[in-house]
């Protein structure tokens, strides 16, 4: 895929092609069904705002998950991600250890035609330890944990299809000793400096982790990813203040699921849901943007795509947003 050029809408004559000529054909009903319905209701517009990153790119807000539900790889993941990006969205969260590159790589070249430079691709990538640990396949990578790194890189955008990444993570320090990860992460400062990579971030570490990297390399993450939603502890609170006051953007995962399973009192999540006519999912998702994380929440069906995408237009306050925490 040329870099910043025009994806183009064209049907892969391959394994892949049932799949692609299915997206490209139901393309045309999609649009056309969004235009009526965007037409004859009263919606808000797509979220379409950004996060500045140190480097001045502009990452979206509301992204795309495809980790860790039966739906995130294959025919469905392909669809899902061409209803989010048919309806504005722009950001696809994806990692190694999902092992869906390829299945992106289709949804990518089947979609419309988004220009590069606007649409947004977060990776994560283990060390050479944790792969082999994991039992993948590492054949053709080096041995040294630094160039094991920046191969990582290379072997994800050759997956999925790009000559850059916008931003790899390192996935998770677990089980690792901090000489390994600051290898790892020097690895990834390497991946930037040849411009595999425009951003370089975490997920996954504390503040002792993050400081400890900078402290090896004299180059801080410019992002993080996190288990974020109104139920962390302080913690995770202190830790998201430190990164925003020190130029490191923070995504949140598990927004939505963690209600899921929460014995908590979830009255105040109902009450704001009926407050501000928007669903629960919706409410957990705002509480996080209005705290300027971005969201990668994970969906399957076209409703549900919809819902992250397009919220009535309201805004949570300091006692909205601790009004969920203490629930
Ligand atoms: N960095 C890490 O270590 C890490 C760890 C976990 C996840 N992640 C990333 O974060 C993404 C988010 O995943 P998550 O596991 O944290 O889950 P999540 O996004 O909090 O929740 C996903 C679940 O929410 C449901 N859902 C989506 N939209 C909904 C709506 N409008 N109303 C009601 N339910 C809705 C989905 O159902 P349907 O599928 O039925 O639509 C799915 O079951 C992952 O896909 C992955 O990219 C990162």
């Amino acid at each position: 895929m040329a870099g910043r050029s025009v994806w183009p809408l064209y049907v892969e004559i391959s394994n892949a092609g049932k799949a692609t000529f299915w997206l490209c054909a139901t393309s045309m009903v999609f649009l056309l069904y969004h235009l009526h319905y965007s037409c004859t209701m009263s919606v808000a517009a797509a979220i379409t705002s950004r996060l500045a990153l140190r480097s001045g790119d502009q990452m979206p807000m509301v992204g795309f998950g495809t980790c860790c539900r039966r739906s995130a790889t294959g025919a469905q993941l392909i669809r899902s991600i061409h209803t989010y990006l048919t309806l504005g969205g722009r950001l696809i969260d994806t990692a190694q250890a999902y092992k869906n590159h390829k299945d992106i790589r289709i949804a990518l070249r089947a979609s419309l035609s988004i220009p590069r430079h606007d649409m947004w691709v977060t990776t994560k990538i283990m060390s050479i330890k944790q792969l082999e640990r994991n039992g993948y396949n590492t054949t053709g990578y080096p041995t040294d944990s630094r160039a094991a790194a920046t191969h990582a890189v290379r072997v994800s955008m050759s997956e999925l299809g790009l000559d850059y990444i916008d931003l790899v993570l390192f996935h998770n320090p677990a089980g690792l000793d901090p000489d390994e990860q600051a290898k790892v992460w020097s690895g990834l400062i390497d991946a930037k400096l040849c411009n595999l990579s425009r951003n370089i971030g975490v997920s996954n570490f504390d503040l002792s982790g993050i400081r400890m990297l900078e402290n090896a390399t004299s180059f801080r993450p410019e992002a993080i990813q996190i288990n974020f939603h109104p139920w962390v502890g302080p913690q995770i609170l202190h830790l998201v203040a430190w990164c925003q006051a020190h130029g490191v953007v923070v995504t949140a995962y598990r927004s939505i699921k963690a209600s899921f399973n929460l014995n908590a009192n979830l009255s105040s999540l109902a009450a704001l849901s009926q407050r501000f006519g928007a669903s629960q999912a919706q409410i957990l998702l705002k509480w996080a943007i209005d705290q300027r994380v971005a969201v990668i929440p994970g969906a399957t069906s076209a409703k549900h795509i919809r819902e992250i995408l397009f919220m009535p237009t309201f805004h949570l306050d300091d006692t909205d947003l601790r009004l969920l925490q203490t629930s």
